[in-house]
């Protein structure tokens, strides 16, 4: 606590990113470090888990310290640690939630596990105070897609989700055929700017009647299979077409489903989250296919789409101030869901 402000400090390491930020009162963003990976993970084409593990353990002491100092507060002041216990990489996870745990351990505060993409969707709340549940989320990240309806703070119901790829997996995989390097979606999105996205009609997977599921990976192979197609035969290829075609199709598959649940679900508002909510299009699209059913769309700004330190921090924050405390024993849960929740298995 610090001039009558609660503190929340959150760690994340789910993946290739170390971040630890301060917040106050849940909204007030006081420190968000992230030290990223990409530039040791690109030579490999994407995340390697053992190297990502190991440079967690070598970056958190120095990001604890940094978030700390930028929010110009001490450990004392910090009420809450709130920590990635899954989903993600296990070695990766483990590395944030020991670190965690031994801070709590040492200090005394509370701790507080959460699930990442509760971190994603809470991430909005920072920037917009409006934002209530019950609420629909489109949840786009690297490793989910997830139609999610926010019912209380910390109740979730999954409407629809993935059945392969991740959006974010699609559109790394699609830069990799395109040969524009780790990660790829924000070049896939910058590529795409220059092409026609009526180029190529690539597939679009819609699966059965008013089904709220994903499919991605048959656009993804579209993708791919055009791509050595024109090799083989030595055909040019307008790289910024295909670009601009893929995200099409996947875009038009992504903002159908989503507002066949608001409809559904009567929801008042759209909370887009995770590292692909910082797609153009997709915002775009979104926007406007909201704006013609009266309804609004709520986007984080970039920094608080990929995994940081305040989304977690954010979650955390609702968590504790329903009771939701985890114990020095967390345990952490790579293929965590979170219609189960954490706190459920903790119980
Ligand atoms: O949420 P995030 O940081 O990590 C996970 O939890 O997975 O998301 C990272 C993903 C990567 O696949 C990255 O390519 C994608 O988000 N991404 C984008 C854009 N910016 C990041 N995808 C499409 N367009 C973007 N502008
Ligand atoms: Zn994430």
């Amino acid at each position: 606590m610090k001039d009558g402000k609660i503190l929340t400090m959150g760690i994340e390491s789910s993946c290739d990113e170390t971040a630890i930020a301060v917040l106050a009162n849940g909204r007030e963003v006081l420190s968000n470090v992230i030290s990223s990976q990409i530039s040791i993970h690109t030579v490999y084409g994407g995340v390697v888990p053992e190297i990502a593990s190991r440079h967690h353990l070598n970056n958190i002491p120095f990001v604890f310290k940094q978030a700390l100092d930028e929010a110009g507060v001490s450990l004392d002041d910090i009420d809450e640690i709130g920590v990635t216990a899954g989903p993600g990489l296990p070695g990766a996870v483990l590395m944030g939630a020991a670190y965690a745990k031994a801070l709590s351990m040492a200090s005394g505060i509370s701790l507080v596990g959460v699930h990442h993409i509760q971190g994603h969707i809470m991430a909005n709340l920072i920037e917009h105070p409006e934002i209530e549940p019950p609420f629909l989320s489109l949840v786009v990240s690297g490793g989910h897609t997830h139609i999610i309806q926010v019912l209380g703070y910390n109740e979730f119901k999954i409407l629809g989700c993935t059945r392969d790829d991740a959006v974010g997996e699609a559109y790394d995989k699609v830069a990799r055929v395109l040969g524009l390097g780790y990660p790829g979606g924000p070049k896939v999105d910058a590529l795409a700017k220059e092409g026609d996205p009526n180029a190529i009609e690539f597939k679009r997977v819609y699966l059965e009647k008013g089904s709220l599921d994903f499919s991605l990976s048959g656009t993804k192979t579209a993708v791919v299979n055009y791509m050595h197609n024109a090799e083989q035969k030595g055909l040019e290829v307008n790289r910024a077409d295909v670009a601009a075609s893929f995200q099409e199709a996947v875009v038009d598959v992504l903002v159908d489903k989503t507002m066949l649940a608001m409809k559904e679900t009567k929801a008042p508002y759209l909370v887009l989250a995770g590292g692909v909510a910082c797609n153009s299009r997709l915002r775009e699209r979104l926007e406007k296919a909201l704006k013609e059913k009266g309804k609004k769309l709520y986007v984080p700004s970039p920094i608080l789409c990929t995994d940081n330190g305040a989304m977690i921090a954010a979650a955390a924050y609702r968590k504790a101030r329903e009771g939701k405390y985890s114990t020095l024993s967390l345990d952490v849960f790579p293929g965590l869901n979170i219609e189960t929740g954490l706190h459920k298995l903790e119980e």
